[in-house]
């Protein structure tokens, strides 16, 4: 068992990959404020582009079930690889999650890295940039 359940979420959350594309499976856990945890999986598609990623299908499942307020995600990938999260969900998870949200990342056998989103998505598009702009 790895010391962090957050990290075992994320890991278990691999089992229900769809990926007879890539072969390459992805899994998130988003823990909630109040500690309730969303797990998410990488669920590919024929038409490729169609394919959710595992954080999109975690912070969906979290934000359909009412949260908005999130202090840390895990992410895990099958080849225990270190994965991180695509520049694409780094901008979907700063809709709802502040610069200190903890990105925890399996890394196998070296064990795991800790970034925050601001570190890995500085100088971001949010809801502040619209509205200066409308302002203009
Ligand atoms: N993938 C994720 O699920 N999350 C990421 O942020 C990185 C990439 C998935 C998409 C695709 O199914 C596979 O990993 C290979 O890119
Ligand atoms: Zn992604």
């Amino acid at each position: 068992m790895h010391e962090d359940p957050l990290i075992e979420a994320a890991r278990s959350a691999l089992e229900n990959a769809h990926v007879p594309y890539s072969e390459y499976a992805v899994g998130a856990a988003l823990e909630t404020a109040d500690g309730t945890v969303y797990r998410g999986c990488n669920i590919e598609n024929a038409n490729y582009s169609n394919s959710l990623h595992a954080e999109e299908v975690a912070i969906a499942e979290a934000v359909k079930n009412g949260h908005e307020a999130f202090d840390r995600l895990a992410v895990a990938s099958g080849a225990r690889d270190g994965v991180t999260p695509c520049g694409m969900c780094r901008q979907t998870l700063t809709e709802f999650c502040a610069d200190d949200l903890e990105i925890v990342c399996d890394e196998g056998a070296d064990g795991t890295a800790t970034y925050t989103l601001g570190e890995l998505l500085p100088n971001t598009i949010s809801a502040d940039t619209l509205s200066a702009a409308e302002r203009r």
